[in-house]
């Protein structure tokens, strides 16, 4: 039997994503979550910095009954100097039930998902994808209007996003109206054609009003590789979210972590009411619930 994997929102049917979804937003409403009679080992490697999903993993997991090892870069022996194949080769020989990795290469949790036998969770890799941020950020938005086909925006660094290029994917499968709002310099237009030819292209914030949902999505610094500070300081001046933007008030959503006074104001950021960045946070644990279950039962 070939096993299932969430390397990428290709890897996830509609039926498929309806399914986890509802089974994270039952999870959320629940009182009671029953334990797995049978316990799973699940191993998080994580290979990139990370503060919500790493612990929102280790907390689904540890809420469904299972146990949960983290191998982190500076704790494991790549730090010493051993290839990535041979630390792969170590953690699999200890039998785990499922692999979740982040990386900083692109396509390497689906490069490693074929020579295995075990469910393998992208938790994100390098520009590419971040498939449960984007299925989390789909059960915010569900929870709120069920499965109206609203208008949803994502500003920012969307070349570099692993966030977009997974929430692109995700909202064109389920067929909702996405707009992208940019700089030149933060998109590559050919690639997300690609995904969906008929994406609506902003080059300034004059039209957020009219959206449901606006996202916000991180300068990746990290990532640029020339001219980012030039790049930080033209988007700042341009795209910084200011509460005077903002007249009829879509939610706001973004995936953490913020640059503060680079996407979002620090008044929007502690003031806005219909900031759901919180809420993203929160779901984050409900949602891996699902994906673990989805994947493991
Ligand atoms: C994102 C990531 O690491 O890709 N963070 C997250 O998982 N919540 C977003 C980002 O770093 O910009």
């Amino acid at each position: 039997m070939v096993n299932k994997n969430i390397t990428s929102i290709d890897d996830l049917s509609v039926k498929d994503i309806n399914l986890i979804s509802n089974q994270a937003i039952k999870f959320k409403n629940s009182k009671k979550i029953q334990v797995a009679k049978n316990s799973k080992n699940i191993f998080n490697l994580f290979l990139e910095p990370s503060t919500r999903t790493t612990v929102s993993f280790e907390l689904a997991a540890k809420k469904l009954g299972y146990n949960s090892i983290n191998i982190n870069f500076e704790k494991s022996s790549l730090s010493k100097g051993e290839t990535f194949t041979d630390t792969m080769n170590t953690l699999i020989s200890m039998k785990p039930d499922a692999l979740i990795i982040r990386d900083k290469t692109n396509f390497s949790p689906q490069n490693i998902s074929k020579h295995l036998n075990i469910p393998v969770i992208n938790a994100g890799d390098g520009t590419n994808e971040h498939p449960t941020q984007a299925l989390l950020d789909f059960c915010v938005i569900k929870s709120i209007y069920k499965n109206k086909k609203i208008s949803i925006g994502l500003c920012g660094d969307i070349k570099h996003s692993r966030v977009a290029h997974s929430n692109i994917k995700l909202f064109t499968k389920l067929g909702y109206k996405l707009h992208l709002i940019a700089p030149s310099y933060f998109i590559d237009k050919n690639e997300v054609n690609k995904i969906n030819p008929n994406i609506i292209y902003h080059k300034n914030l004059k039209k957020i009003n009219d959206l449901d949902v606006l996202m916000m999505l991180r300068v990746q610094k990290e990532r640029i590789p020339k001219n980012g500070k030039n790049m930080m300081n033209s988007f700042k001046k341009d795209y910084c979210l200011l509460s005077e933007h903002l007249s009829s008030k879509p939610y706001l959503m973004h995936p953490g972590p913020v640059n503060r006074n680079i996407e979002i104001s620090d008044n929007v950021l502690d003031n806005y009411p219909k900031s759901l960045i919180l809420n993203q946070v929160e779901m984050g644990v409900y949602l891996r619930m699902a994906c673990l279950k989805y994947l493991l039962k």
